[in-house]
């Protein structure tokens, strides 16, 4: 597969990275076997002699969300021309994506391919696309470069992982580049988010810059400009019903703002560790010390890879929000209702949703099958960083968001729910 159009975004997103490493040992990207949602819905579809079903609105989206199990309430609309498929995306094509825990899907109109990222306990972040064309027969078939382009550019530090912007973008979708653009994750504060994005909520006088163009919207009605917060509605917009709902549900987004980052730092902090324990046996074998032995600097290296992840998954310099946020479609509550709960029906999908996004600020990602597959070094350093913050032994100020009470929650709540905790938790 090739798109030759690509250049000029590496541009804005970063160039290629070192992805060239990823293919070395001990990662071996590119041939290594994957471990993720959609390698085991291959082998179902493999092993049952079925295949996907394409309909002819939307090809073979709503079967592939059926089969990952992704809810329709996840979806979000982006039409900032950012992504692969630029040449289908503009503000009256948006792209649509779809999330779960382990899986985001990205459908263009008209497009040739759905495109699939999936979280891979051994391999990061693993791409696959489904072309669209029903003669081919819907099958998932994985990538191992055209995605890295932009996935595992430098802006993700060569890593392949998430991404997710706002930026300025005129009535073609097009960036306006001398406006500039910044990522977004939970600690970027709401007045400077959603660029290029469609969002449907509400969250009173928090501006931000969702359902904006460059230039303002043309074809609306001068002496009636279209809203750009608090936008409940998308009809004025563009043909809603071309989609599978009418939402860009802004609790989703910012949901998956805050995992997309946390699933790179997990990323990161695995493959760091994994070359750090690498590098640490070669070294052992030249020198013919015993296996087991460890140099204070590799030990430093997996400590150093792990903070990143402790300080995200506990919410550090998450920004505030200063008025209730509302969505509009089922997302919130059906995220909430999967749980797990505690004793007290305490889990932490709850909401917040009026400071803060949720109510125990210790990201549910923990329970995920990227987070299990964290090598055992890594996840014993990051329990045991987790623990020292939530018993009151760490109180620096990267923590200073969290209440007693807050740590007190989190700690009973991971307690009673997260299997594997160490002995002394
Ligand atoms: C030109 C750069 C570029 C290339 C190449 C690219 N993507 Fe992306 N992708 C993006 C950007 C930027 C986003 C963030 C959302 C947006 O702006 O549309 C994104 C988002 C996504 C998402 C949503 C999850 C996330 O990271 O936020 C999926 C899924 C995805 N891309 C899949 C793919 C697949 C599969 C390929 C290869 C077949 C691919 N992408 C190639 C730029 C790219």
């Amino acid at each position: 597969m090739r798109f030759p159009h690509l250049g000029l975004l590496l541009l804005h997103i970063g160039t290629s990275g070192t992805a060239a490493d990823l293919d070395r040992l001990p990662i071996q990207y590119a041939t290594a076997e994957p471990n993720n949602v959609v390698s085991k819905l291959e082998r179902r579809l493999k092993s049952d002699k079925t295949a996907l079903k394409a309909d002819d609105e939307h090809g073979y989206l709503p079967a592939l969300l059926k089969a990952l199990d992704v809810p329709l309430s996840s979806q979000l609309l982006v039409f900032s021309k950012t992504s692969l498929q630029r040449s289908r995306i503009g503000p009256k094509t948006p792209r649509a994506l779809y999330f779960n825990d382990d899986v985001t899907i990205g459908y263009c109109r008209q497009g040739d391919v759905l495109e699939i990222a999936a979280a891979d306990a051994n391999l990061g972040t693993v791409f696959y696309t489904i072309d669209q064309n029903p003669a081919k027969g819907g099958k998932l078939t994985r990538q191992t470069e055209s995605c890295l382009i932009c996935h595992a550019s430098s802006s993700n530090q060569g890593f392949p992982g998430y991404l997710i912007r706002s930026v300025s973008a005129d009535h073609t979708g097009e960036l306006v580049l001398s406006r500039g653009g910044k990522r977004v994750d939970h600690t970027t504060p709401i007045e400077d988010r959603w660029g290029g994005w469609y969002v449907t909520g509400t969250g009173g006088k928090q501006s931000h810059q969702g359902n904006q163009i460059v230039g303002g919207w043309s074809w609306a009605d001068p002496d009636k400009p279209l809203d750009t917060s608090n936008v409940t509605d998308l009809k004025p917009y563009f043909t809603v019903a071309n989609y599978l709902t009418p939402h860009s549900d802004l609790v989703a987004l910012m949901v998956l703002e805050h995992q997309n980052e946390t699933q790179n730092r997990i990323i990161r902090a695995g493959f760091q560790t994994r070359i750090a324990l690498h590098e640490q046996a070669e070294l052992n074998k030249a020198f013919g010390e015993p296996a087991t032995q460890r140099n204070e600097g590799i030990t430093r290296r997996i400590h150093w890879a792990c903070e990143p992840v402790v300080q995200y998954l506990l919410f550090s310099e998450e920004a505030k929000l200063t008025e209730a946020v509302v969505g509009t479609s089922a997302f919130a509550s059906e995220f909430a209702a999967r749980g797990p709960f505690d004793s007290q029906k305490r889990s932490l999908r709850e909401f917040d949703l009026k400071s803060r996004l949720f109510r125990y600020p210790m990201s549910y990602l923990i329970y995920s099958k990227l987070f299990e597959g964290l090598p055992a070094e890594a996840k014993e350093r990051v329990y045991l960083r987790l623990w020292e913050v939530l018993t009151g032994k760490d109180e620096s100020k990267e923590f200073h968001h969290l209440s007693k009470v807050d740590r007190q929650n989190i700690l009973e709540i991971l307690r009673e729910t997260k299997p594997g905790l160490p002995k002394y938790w």
